[in-house]
């Protein structure tokens, strides 16, 4: 493991690469990151980065919202398989054709489209900013919200807002965490708080003592005297949540099939060896129909202006 991560170090400072990496991926993959973020941070970071390449170390949607922002970059990713459930429940043509049944509705998607739902949007949002993208939003005006319905039925119930119509999409790795599973261990660790990621079904975010993005979580982690947290979202954030607070203790929260941990295979694709091998080749990248990139750069900078 040492020898590789030494090699990825030579290999980007030989050919001026900066590594972006989420915080769902491997932690052997956090740890040769030059930043570690959320979605929303990395894809602000990815814009104004000053660097001719970026490796993106995680989901393809990641990726190609680095290119996006930055069509002047080059963006390497290391595993282009690397997809995302919640992405792939929305086709941008089946998109298309229920867009179409609401004329007068203005789109909110978040980043966890492929670029051709992107282009269909409006406004993109994040699990970080969702709530401000809609409350921005004229109250009379109708929402199409895509593609997770548990955010979409999450910012819903935050804001009392009744025009919003919803993409029946959703994170298979979110889906699947447990009420049951979660107030066992509260059994265990009364004082325990419950952080969870707004992906999650109804009736796990209800738990809640915290909702929010994976940067919201570890921040509310940080900034709380508790030292125990539930943590309701994909484990790989456990690594940097450890880093941080070391002096805390984070219990990764059940799956529905009984797994002691839920975790997201995408992410998991992301390895040293696929890094090193798209390091030396220099490839695959991402590339965009230019068409299409402009439509989607629209909605992201509509997002970014707002929060
Ligand atoms: P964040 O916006 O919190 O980074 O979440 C991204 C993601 O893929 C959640 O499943
Ligand atoms: Fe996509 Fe879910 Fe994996 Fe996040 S955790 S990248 S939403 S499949």
């Amino acid at each position: 493991m040492k020898e590789k991560i030494a090699k990825i170090e030579d290999l980007k400072r030989e050919k001026g690469v900066v590594i972006l990496a989420h915080y769902y991926c491997r932690p052997e993959v956090q740890a040769v990151a030059d930043f570690l973020g959320d979605s929303l941070a990395l894809s602000v970071k990815a814009r104004d980065i000053d660097a001719k390449t970026i490796l993106f170390a995680g989901v393809h949607f990641m990726g190609e919202t680095a290119k996006v922002l930055s069509p002047e970059k080059r963006v390497l990713i290391p595993n282009p398989e690397a997809t995302c459930s919640l992405a792939e429940s929305c086709p941008a043509a089946d998109f298309a054709k229920f867009k179409a049944e609401y004329p007068d509705a203005l789109v909110v998607a978040y980043v966890n489209t492929t670029v051709g739902v992107k282009a269909l949007t409006d406004i993109c949002c994040t699990s970080s900013n969702a709530l401000q993208v809609v409350e921005s939003i004229p109250q009379d005006k109708q929402i199409i919200f895509a593609p997770d319905r548990n955010l979409g039925s999450y910012i819903q119930k935050v804001t009392g807002r009744q025009n919003m119509i919803l993409w029946d999409g959703a994170c298979h790795v979110h889906e699947k965490f447990s009420k049951e599973g979660i107030l066992e261990l509260k059994k265990v660790y009364p004082e325990a708080l419950v952080v969870v990621h707004p992906e999650c079904r109804g009736e796990v975010a209800e738990l809640a003592d915290y909702c929010g993005s994976t940067a919201g979580i570890l921040s509310y982690c940080g900034a709380n005297d508790c030292d125990t947290f539930i943590v309701v979202t994909e484990p790989g954030i456990l690594a940097e949540m450890e880093k941080k607070y070391p002096s805390k203790k984070f219990i990764p929260a059940p799956s529905i099939e009984g797994k002691s941990c839920n975790e997201c295979e995408y992410m998991k694709m992301i390895t040293l060896d696929s890094i090193i091998a798209c390091l030396e080749n220099e490839s695959p990248t991402i590339e965009l129909d230019e068409e299409t990139r402009k439509k989607a750069s629209k909605s992201i900078e509509a997002m970014v202006k707002i929060a």
